[in-house]
């Protein structure tokens, strides 16, 4: 049974001045979802978009946005990424003691859930909150920036969050993959257990979005 690889381009290194074109035209070219970094200059170097971007994307879109907070306090932020209009609101595990509190905050503002693993954090952290989770972003880039080189040595994380999904109420839980991803390393990670391919510079610095996301899948 060959699994369908779902393409989720960052829209990063898109022209920032006009992200609304910007996500439709990777719409148009094939995307399955889009995926919104947000940063916020402190559990990351830099500073990206809010939740006003969020508004003024989603609407426009019959695709979803995954809202990726890479943020010290996603709490404060879910309301507004959620009314935005955000199917997926993906938080980070290192920075939150309550963990399973925080991701039934996300269900309960009507999205999907996501947790995203900084490539130092182990899958451990995914057992007693699989039955919730409804995306597992596995990071393999230190998050912060696009453009950096993909960490192939985390290929086994990704089976290892598989299995245990699997065997923890998590069997439905999506793994998405955030980093470095390009045409040499997408087969691989398929293989591995990916469901999801996100992706920047390799589809927005392409001349061509649509064949570099054939590419991908
Ligand atoms: C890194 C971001 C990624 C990044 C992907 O902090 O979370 O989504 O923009 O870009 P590439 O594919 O260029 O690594
Ligand atoms: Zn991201």
């Amino acid at each position: 049974m060959t699994r369908r690889v779902m393409v989720a381009p960052s829209i990063l290194g898109c022209d920032q001045g006009d992200l609304t074109a910007e996500s439709l035209r990777l719409q148009r070219a094939g995307a399955d979802m889009i995926h919104l970094d947000v940063m916020d200059g402190v559990f990351v170097p830099v500073l990206t978009v809010g939740a006003g971007v969020a508004a003024a994307i989603c609407p426009n879109l019959n695709i979803p946005v995954d809202a990726h907070l890479m943020v010290r306090e996603p709490s404060r932020l879910i309301p507004a990424f959620a009314q935005a209009g955000c199917e997926y609101i993906t938080v980070h595990a290192e920075i939150e003691p309550h963990l399973d509190r925080l991701l039934r905050s996300i269900k309960a503002a009507g999205c999907r859930a996501g947790l995203a693993l900084n490539p130092s954090t182990p899958v451990d952290v995914l057992r007693w909150v699989a039955p919730v989770l409804d995306l597992v972003l596995i990071m393999t880039v230190n998050p912060g920036y696009g453009g950096q080189e993909h960490m192939t040595h985390l290929h086994s994380k990704i089976t290892a969050a598989r299995e245990l999904l699997d065997g923890s109420g998590g069997k439905s839980t999506l793994i998405s993959v955030d980093g470095g991803v390009n045409d040499s390393n997408s087969r691989d990670l398929v293989k591995a257990g990916a469901d999801i391919l996100v992706a920047g510079s390799f589809i927005t610095g392409s001349s061509d979005p649509a064949e570099a996301m054939r590419r991908l899948r």
